[in-house]
């Protein structure tokens, strides 16, 4: 059979030197420092961020680098390797929301709008930026990697226009990186035209290395909880799907559209105000059949994260916990593709055969209709697993699947 497309992890030292390399061939400077910001695996509580409820993710290995820096003018130009000469442009004195005259389009949405959020939050820049970007987050593979382009570029404007809100690696603000959340959050479903929750970009800003995050979307606070992958021997496996997958084209919106109305049907603002003793007697207040799936899946799933973090701080990822884990991330999956249909074949027959060769459990991670999976392996079976993966989507005549490894690695940070 044929060799397994592996996406490793390209080195810090490796990002800077190519970030660095890009930016003084196109603009022909040296930039004024170099910044990354990681991609993310959701562990568990999906579609839960903009219900007010819990997630569990942690901070990819993968980076988005940006080098970056200050122009005389307003105007930000931004490159990447697959720019194929020059840059892209754009005014920040002209650039506004989707719809709008000033609308950016395509990746450079990521870039500019997190300037022109900075702004929007009252954050006055006093020049525009020169941006080269160079990125090994795979794309459209539902790991975050427009949030990683956001993540960098706000860490280094918040650097260069001396707003201090990120802090350092060694000693982050998280107070401020909370409020980078935000601008991050508001670049993306303004500017860029996705209207995703805060999980993505509290995963690339707010993470640790060797931990999963806790993150409460109703107050925005977080806490770290043990994930040690490799004392316990085990390896978190993602597939890359390669199944085509968009978060700005209308499937996402319904789910979040139909969470509200059901929301306010229910008298309450948000659904984690459902609490699970309640859940029977709401889903008989709604009439709307899709509402009631919708519901119920939000309500379950806040409840799963709520009890795999709460295992995961009893002990090591073993025996019982390890079970209670894979329970948790089976049943995490079931949700997502019966009540939330938001899975895709390709989803369902990664995370299928994932399971039948043994995995401690599998599940779709992120906003789904293509993108990733993950499972939890035995370290020695990883590759025999991801072997009966691609051969099964061979089989079933899918795009080829792509891999990696996850462990909790560190967020959004200052490496030159
Ligand atoms: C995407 C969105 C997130 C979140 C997940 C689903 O990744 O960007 O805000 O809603 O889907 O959990």
């Amino acid at each position: 059979m044929a060799s397994l497309n592996w996406l490793e992890p390209v080195s810090v030292e490796d990002g800077v030197k190519a970030v660095s390399a890009l930016f003084e061939e196109r603009y022909g400077y040296v930039p004024q420092g170099v910044w990354c910001a990681p991609g993310r695996v959701n562990l568990i509580g999906e579609h839960t961020d903009y219900n007010g409820g819990m997630c569990l993710p942690i901070a990819l290995p993968h980076r988005a680098f940006v080098a970056a820096a200050k122009r005389a003018d307003r105007k930000m130009r931004m490159t990447d390797r697959f720019v194929e000469e020059g840059w892209e442009e754009a005014d920040l004195d002209v650039m506004g929301p989707v719809g709008s005259p000033g609308e950016v389009k395509g990746w450079t949405a990521y870039l500019a709008g997190v300037a022109w959020a900075l702004e929007q939050h009252g954050f006055a820049l006093s020049s525009g930026y020169d941006l080269a970007l160079y990125s090994c987050v795979p794309r459209g593979g539902g790991l975050s990697s427009s949030a990683a382009l956001e993540c960098a570029t706000a860490v280094a404007i918040d650097e260069l226009s001396e707003f201090a809100m990120a802090g350092s690696l060694e000693s982050p603000n998280d107070s401020g990186r909370a409020r980078l959340v935000e601008i991050c959050k508001m670049a993306e479903n303004e500017i860029a035209g996705a209207p995703t929750g805060g999980l993505d970009q509290s995963a690339s800003l707010r993470c640790a290395e060797g931990a999963a995050l806790a993150l409460d979307c109703r107050d925005n606070s977080t806490s770290l909880v043990p994930f040690d992958l490799s004392t316990a021997g085990l390896e978190l496996l993602v597939i890359d799907t390669r199944a085509p997958h968009s978060l700005n084209d209308g499937q996402y919106k319904s789910r979040r559209d139909a969470c509200e109305a059901a929301a306010a049907k229910l008298g309450v603002s948000q659904l984690v105000d459902i609490l699970p003793e309640n859940l029977s007697q709401a889903l008989e207040d709604l009439d709307d059949a899709e509402q009631v799936r919708r519901v119920r899946h939000v309500v379950t799933e806040i409840e799963r994260t709520r009890e795999a973090i709460e295992v995961l701080r009893t002990g090591a990822l073993q025996g019982e916990v390890l079970s209670k884990i894979a329970e948790l991330f089976n049943a995490s999956h079931d949700s997502l593709r019966d009540d939330y249909e938001v899975t895709c074949p390709e989803l369902d027959l990664a995370v299928d055969v994932a399971r039948a060769s043994g995995s401690h459990g599998a599940r779709m991670t992120g906003g789904g209709f293509g993108g990733s999976a993950i499972a939890l392996v035995e370290a020695g079976r990883v590759n025999e697993v991801a072997a009966k993966i691609a051969q099964a989507f061979a089989e079933a005549g899918f795009n080829e699947p792509a891999f990696l490894k996850a462990v909790p690695s560190a967020p959004a940070h200052r490496v030159r």
